[in-house]
């Protein structure tokens, strides 16, 4: 399936393109370098509300007009956005209730972007009437693609106490708890004397004396995140009504904690998330672009997404801002596709000669494109792309999930725990040690249909509702191998203790329960050594002792084997890594600490061992292999080289063509420094 039917089977290839800050006379250059550059897909208008509306009552798409036009004749398709991500003027000085309100009480003003509330009447008002003239004017264009809602929703501006926010929230509330003594249950208000007398007293939790009430402040995120959501789903609403059939997406920025994602993902036609990995730390950037991918994807399962925003080179928002070397912008495009992309975009177009974002790099840069190394490979991409158009509609299929929720990692990181506790930290060690042994991981909400996976990881997943424990536990229970950490399954939903023994929800699932916590902090140390009467978890883990980090318990097993134990402090000869069996093939493991790098390593290489799950070629370190499959079995191997020197890859008995070179693929591939393959098994 395509994912832009108007592509006709392309991968799609562009960026942002913001004509209303230039010149008309600059616009056909565009479109012809867009064309010999292999574009095939921009998105325009993402900040023109002004430009489209410039008083409440004066309306301009004429140049739009030409625009589309101008694109079409030279087979440029447009994500159109809705251009809501920045109001005019006029909206602050008209509703300045519209503009959002910190936790402190501090109103954001006007000249930057996204100054509004998303939950002001008079904002959302304006941005629907906005939209539906936007989609019944362009719905039938033949140059129209998708669009785009917004812009990296709450991205500057991420939650909101304002007057309009206040009043939304209570309502939220209401519809959630229905009755006020409800929501004092739920808060546990009788703590402190919180306890709700009407909900007008009820407040966002603004600056307080000391620690908010944890639930309150759950609820607060859960909020904020539907109150964005809300106003994405109006503009979609219009865009169906008024544009049917043509896809409605917007750019997520992946690991973003103010939005609960799988959420979001379920409203889009299909998923996008903006890539920017830091140039100054190449080897962290790798696997940040690579796990940004991964969650991407599996927001959405079984379909392709679009790398909606990278730079060609440096940003202009970091404090020191590299520029990538030559080579990388290619590789990490190729990444993209690796990882389940079926388009790579740029933000942006051309580089700005004015405003807060000139010293971004973009596909045409302050230079004549002719001598500019970065728009030499900007077309060697967009050539490239055209012969890599056999991938559009296949995917990325794991064996392995991560188990990751929004809500978990809010109550996580609330404060008043053990100690500070990092949930993307460890997500992403946890990824970061499957990624490093080219086994690929998809990302699952705790309730999701975990039928495709060997093996589940649960990392951290402190909060877990019943019916999440439900499906771990019966992913185990029909032979799947489960592997929990610490502070995994504490409190349920609402953010209170299951009692009786941690980790409350799966304490029967693992065969163990928990008595107390020994977070590590910087000034304790601990480590995990196996016991060693299990051969296959001493053959994955090849030296006995791993380092602990930030957290470890006591344990007390209860049907479950050991399979490493503690060295020292309080808990020395205690459990730390647990195995039990479920029914004939099951397995629930429990780590009852953090690791460090090379620790997770081995974990995910004894898990893996335990699942029966192997990496499709094994590769040597900064080799990256990864596979995507279609519907009608055709098989394509990415394998990419993230050295700066040349590599051999011993193919093993795999065996094809090369679509980048057109060349048969024999017993080793040789790349060069920066290289790639995209090689069509046979
Ligand atoms: C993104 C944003 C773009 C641009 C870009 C610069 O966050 O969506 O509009 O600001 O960053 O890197």
């Amino acid at each position: 399936m395509s994912l832009l039917p108007s592509l006709a089977g392309s991968l799609a290839y562009g960026g942002d393109y913001n004509p209303e800050q230039w010149p008309e006379s600059v616009w056909p250059e565009d479109a012809r370098l867009m064309q010999t550059a292999g574009v095939n897909l921009v998105s325009v208008g993402i900040f023109a509300w002004s430009r489209i509306q410039k008083t409440p009552t004066s309306w301009d798409f004429t140049w739009l007009d030409r625009v589309f036009d101008l694109l079409h004749e030279h087979g440029v398709r447009v994500c159109l956005a809705t251009a809501t991500a920045s109001p005019p003027p006029w909206m602050a000085r008209l509703y300045p209730d519209s503009l959002p309100v910190t936790a402190e009480g501090v109103t954001l003003h006007l000249g930057a972007r996204q100054q509004f509330s998303p939950c002001s009447p008079d904002y959302r008002r304006h941005a629907a009437a906005l939209v539906r003239r936007l989609g019944r004017r362009y719905a039938k264009h033949p140059a129209l693609a998708a669009w785009h809602v917004g812009n990296e929703h709450a991205c500057h501006m991420n939650e909101c106490h304002g007057p309009h926010s206040v009043v939304a929230f209570r309502a939220w509330l209401k519809s959630r708890y229905k009755t006020i003594d409800a929501l004092n249950a739920a808060w546990g208000c009788a703590f402190w004397s919180q306890l709700y007398a009407s909900w007008d007293e009820i407040h966002t939790p603004r600056r307080a004396p000391f620690i908010s009430n944890p639930a309150q402040q759950l609820d607060f995120k859960r909020f904020t995140s539907d109150a964005f959501l809300d106003l994405y789903k109006m503009e979609r609403d219009i865009l169906r009504e008024v544009s049917p059939g043509v896809p409605v997406t917007t750019n997520l920025m992946a690991f973003f904690k103010p939005l609960d994602y799988h959420a979001w993902a379920r409203e889009m036609d299909f998923t996008a998330w903006d890539s920017y990995p830091d140039p100054a730390l190449p080897d962290e950037g790798r696997h940040w672009a690579a796990v940004g991918h991964d969650l991407t994807r599996s927001l959405k399962p079984g379909l392709p997404f679009i790398q909606m925003e990278a730079a060609t080179s440096a940003v202009n928002w970091r404090a020191l801002n590299r520029p990538k070397p030559a080579g990388l912008m290619r590789l990490q495009s190729l990444q993209a596709l690796a990882r389940g992309a079926d388009g790579v975009m740029f933000f942006q177009w051309r580089a700005s000669l004015s405003g807060a974002e000139k010293y971004h790099s973009a596909m045409v840069s302050h230079i004549d494109p002719a001598r500019c190394r970065i728009h030499a490979e900007v077309a060697r991409v967009g050539a490239e792309l055209k012969k890599l158009a056999p991938l559009a509609g296949s995917t990325v299929r794991a064996r392995v999930a991560i188990v990751m929720d929004w809500h978990a990692w809010w109550a996580l990181e609330l404060e008043a725990r053990p100690v500070k506790l990092d949930y993307m930290a460890t997500l992403h060690a946890v990824h970061r040690a499957f990624y490093e042994q080219n086994l690929a991981t998809d990302f699952v909400h705790p309730e999701a249909d975990l039928s495709a996976y060997a093996l589940v990881v649960a990392p951290v997943l402190y909060l877990l509702t019943e019916a999440g424990a439900k499906n771990l536990a019966s992913f185990a229970a029909r032979g799947g191998t489960l592997l929990a950490t610490y502070a995994t399954g504490i409190v349920d939903g609402q953010e209170r203790v299951v009692p009786g023994g941690y980790p409350g929800l799966l304490r029967d699932t693992l065969g163990i329960w928990v008595e107390e916590w020994l977070p590590l902090g910087d000034r304790f140390a601990n480590t995990l050594s196996f016991t060693g009467k299990k051969p296959s978890a001493r053959r994955a883990a090849s030296t006995d002792a791993l380092a602990c980090r930030e957290w470890t318990e006591s344990v007390h097993v209860e049907d479950a084997e050991v399979l490493a134990t503690f060295t020292a402090d309080l808990i020395a000869g205690r459990p730390a890594l647990t195995r039990r069996t479920v029914g004939k093939k099951g397995k629930a493991l429990y780590l009852a600490t953090g690791l460090d790098a090379a620790g997770w390593t081995r974990l995910a290489a004894l898990a893996a061992a335990e699942a029966g799950v192997a990496p499709v070629l094994a590769a040597s370190a900064e080799v990256e292999v990864s596979l995507r499959e279609s519907a009608d079995g055709a098989r394509h191997l990415f394998v990419l080289n993230h050295r700066h020197a040349p590599v051999s890859v011993s193919m093993d008995k795999l065996r094809g063509r090369d679509l980048l070179t057109d060349r048969p693929v024999a017993r080793t591939l040789a790349l060069p420094a920066l290289g790639a393959a995209v090689i069509r098994l046979d």
